[in-house]
C-alpha cells in the first residue's frame, strides 16, 4: 500500500510526465500532477488542472492536498530570454511553497529540476566537467533564483530539498518546448519524406563537441532516488546516462535507424528553414496513418537550434551522484533508438 504521496508539479511535461510513470510503476506511491491542462484522472494518479502563476488559483486548489509527503518540481514556463525567464519560473515555486507548506503537515522533501544553466552552459564556454560546487556566474538565472528561494525556506522548515541537474533530456512528450528526441525524428522523418540525406543542421563546432544526455527515466529514478534518501537532503546533483558523444559519431546511428544517407552538415536556423513545413507534417500524417498530431505539437525547432548551437563541451562531472549512491546508467546510442522506435511504435512518426 502507498504510504508516500507525491505532488508532481508540471506533470505534463517531458519530465514530470515520466516522473509520474515511474513513480506509478513502483506502486509505492500515491501522486497528483498539477499542470494547466489537468489530466485523466486513473488508478493512483489524480490530476489537477491549476494556473500556477495564478497565486490564488494555487492555494485553493491547493488547499485540501493534507497528505502531500513529497513536492517534485519540474514546472517550466518558456520566454524568450534569460531574464523574462526568471519571474514566471520563481513566482510558481513561491506559489507552490506557499500553498502547500500549511496544509501538508507531513512534508517530508521538495524535490526541484533544474539544469546546466547553473553552470552557465547556455551562455557559451564554461568550465567542463562541471561539478555541483562550481562557482556562481553572473545572474539572470532563474535555477539558481529557485534554489536559494529553497535553501532560504528550508533554514526554519522540517522538510529538506534536492535539486537534480541533468543535460538534455530525452524523452516522449508532446507539445514540450524543450524535446531534443522529438526535434530529432521529424527532423529526418522529413528529410525521408523529401528523399534527401540527413545532414546535421548546427554549428561545424557542435558536430565535434562533447555531449551527454539524460534519460528521461533514469532522470525520474534519480530523483526518486534523492528525495527518498538521506545522502539527497539539501543536495544538488548532476545526473547524466553516464556516458559522452560527439553528434559526428552518433549521427550516422541515426540516420541509420531512418535509413538515410548521411550527407556533411550544413549549418541552418531550424526555425526559419522548417517554418514552412505544416503542410508537409499534414500530408505525412494522413499517408502514412499517424497519430493526429498538429506541427507545432511535435516540433521545438528553437530547442533544437539552442542545442545545436553549442560549438563547445557541454559535459558535468557525475561523480557526486555515484559516490552518494546512484549507479544506474543508459546507454546514449541506445536510448535513442529505443525512443525513436517507441516514437514509430505509438505512430507518431513514420
Ligand atoms: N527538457 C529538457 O531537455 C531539460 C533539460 C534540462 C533541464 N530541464 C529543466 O527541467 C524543468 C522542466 O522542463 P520540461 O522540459 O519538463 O518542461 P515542459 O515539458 O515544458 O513542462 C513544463 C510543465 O509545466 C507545466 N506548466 C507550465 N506553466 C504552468 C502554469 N502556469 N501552471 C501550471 N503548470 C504549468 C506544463 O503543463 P501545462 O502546459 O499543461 O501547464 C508542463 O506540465 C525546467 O526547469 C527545465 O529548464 C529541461
Amino acid at each position: 500500500m502507498a504510504t508516500r504521496t507525491a505532488l508532481v508539479v508540471g506533470a505534463r511535461g517531458v519530465i514530470g510526465g515520466n516522473l509520474i510513470e515511474h513513480l506509478d510503476r513502483s506502486g509505492d506511491w500515491k501522486i497528483i500532477g498539477l499542470s494547466r491542462r489537468g489530466g485523466v484522472t486513473t488508478g493512483s494518479v489524480r490530476h489537477i488542472a491549476v494556473d500556477l502563476l495564478n497565486k490564488e488559483d494555487t492555494v485553493s486548489k491547493l488547499a485540501e492536498l493534507t497528505e502531500v509527503t513529497h513536492v517534485f518540481y519540474a514546472a517550466y514556463q518558456d520566454r524568450p530570454s534569460w531574464t523574462e525567464l526568471v519571474a514566471p519560473n520563481l513566482a510558481m515555486l513561491t506559489n507552490v511553497v506557499d500553498a502547500i507548506e500549511p496544509v501538508a503537515t507531513n512534508l517530508e522533501h521538495i524535490s526541484l529540476m533544474q539544469g546546466y544553466k547553473v553552470y552557465g552552459a547556455h551562455l557559451g564556454p564554461f568550465a567542463t566537467p562541471a561539478r555541483e560546487d562550481d562557482p556562481p556566474h553572473m545572474p539572470p538565472e532563474f535555477n539558481v533564483d529557485q534554489q536559494q528561494f529553497l535553501e532560504h525556506r528550508q533554514a526554519d522548515a522540517s522538510w529538506t530539498w534536492s535539486a537534480l541537474r541533468p543535460s538534455v533530456v530525452a524523452g516522449i512528450g508532446l507539445g514540450n518546448p524543450m524535446n531534443l528526441a522529438m526535434v530529432i525524428a521529424v527532423y529526418a522523418s522529413m528529410s525521408k519524406e523529401l528523399g534527401i540525406p540527413l545532414r546535421f543542421p548546427g554549428k561545424p563546432g557542435a558536430y565535434t563537441s562533447l555531449i551527454e544526455m539524460t534519460d528521461s527515466a533514469l532522470l525520474a529514478e534519480a530523483t526518486v532516488w534523492a528525495a527518498t534518501s538521506p545522502a539527497g537532503r539539501n543536495q544538488a546533483f548532476n545526473i547524466t546516462n553516464g556516458d559522452m558523444f560527439r553528434w559526428s559519431s552518433m549521427w550516422p546511428k541515426i540516420a541509420a535507424f531512418f535509413d538515410l544517407e548521411v550527407a556533411p552538415p550544413l549549418s541552418m536556423n531550424l526555425s526559419d528553414v522548417m517554418a514552412d513545413k505544416a503542410e508537409l507534417w499534414d500530408a505525412m500524417v494522413t499517408k502514412h496513418g499517424l497519430l493526429k498530431t498538429s506541427y507545432a505539437e511535435v516540433s521545438s525547432w528553437q530547442f533544437g537550434d539552442f542545442v545545436f548551437a553549442w560549438d563547445y563541451d557541454v559535459i558535468a562531472d557525475t561523480s557526486k551522484s555515484r559516490r552518494a549512491g546512484f549507479h544506474t546508467y543508459v546507454d546514449s546510442e541506445a536510448m535513442f533508438l529505443q525512443i525513436f522506435q517507441s516514437l514509430r511504435d505509438q505512430q507518431l512518426v513514420p
